[in-house]
């Protein structure tokens, strides 16, 4: 094959590569429609608002869901809506926000940012961040951390959670099992912390 033909087919390659990541990408980080889902109306020990981005996978929605069971342990009643048009912004009635953000090329998804712009002023709101990621988690939950303070919220829990990296070193169940252990129990911790200062 002649060089320049050669050449040819590597950069059509690249060119359907990044197109496709960009597709991907556009996938990935489009807002999810969805309403309000009121989980123990009942609940009296507090109210969370859980406001996350469903992403592709699954793993978004069942790590912020089993972090929400840990709440409903304590008696709380629970919110939860994806990052969208429907997540309310007046957070007057609720003691907790919790934030679910998968990794997108080391940043949290849009919707949740764009969500946290939208609520503008968090005025010392206690909030809980959870984060995914396949391994490479630090950056995108250091900026959604920063996002929460410089809006004013008062971050009472950053959880980091991983798809292939080990969540638990040395743990041999599955790691989607440990990452549910592990956003139930912090769930059951912040009730707890909260539900003291009340
Ligand atoms: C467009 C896109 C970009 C991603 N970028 C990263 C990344 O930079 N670092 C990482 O560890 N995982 C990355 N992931 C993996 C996701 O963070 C991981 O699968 C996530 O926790 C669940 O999101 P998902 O359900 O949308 O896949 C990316 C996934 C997608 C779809």
């Amino acid at each position: 094959m002649s060089r320049s033909r050669w050449a040819r087919g590597v950069l059509v390659l690249i060119v359907v590569l990044a197109a496709g990541g960009g597709i991907w990408t556009f996938v990935a980080e489009s807002e999810a429609a969805g309403e309000v889902v009121v989980l123990n109306p009942e609940g009296e020990s507090g109210t969370a608002l859980v406001v996350y981005h469903p992403g592709l996978s699954g793993y978004v929605p069942e790590v912020v869901g089993a972090f929400a069971d840990g709440l409903l342990e304590e008696g709380w009643r629970v919110e939860r809506v994806p990052a969208g048009a429907r997540a309310p912004t007046d957070l007057s009635r609720y003691e907790l926000l919790v934030l679910g953000s998968p990794t997108y090329w080391w940043t949290p998804a849009r919707p949740v940012s764009r969500y946290v712009e939208r609520v503008g002023n968090l005025e010392g709101k206690p909030v809980a961040v959870v984060v995914t990621a396949s391994g490479q988690v630090e950056r995108s939950r250091a900026l959604l951390e920063g996002q929460v303070r410089d809006a004013g919220g008062e971050l009472v829990l950053s959880l980091p959670l991983t798809v292939w990296r080990p969540n638990v070193d040395g743990d041999p169940r599955p790691n989607e099992e440990v990452a549910r252990e592990l956003a139930g129990r912090a769930g059951r911790e912040v009730a707890a912390g909260l539900g003291e200062n009340r």
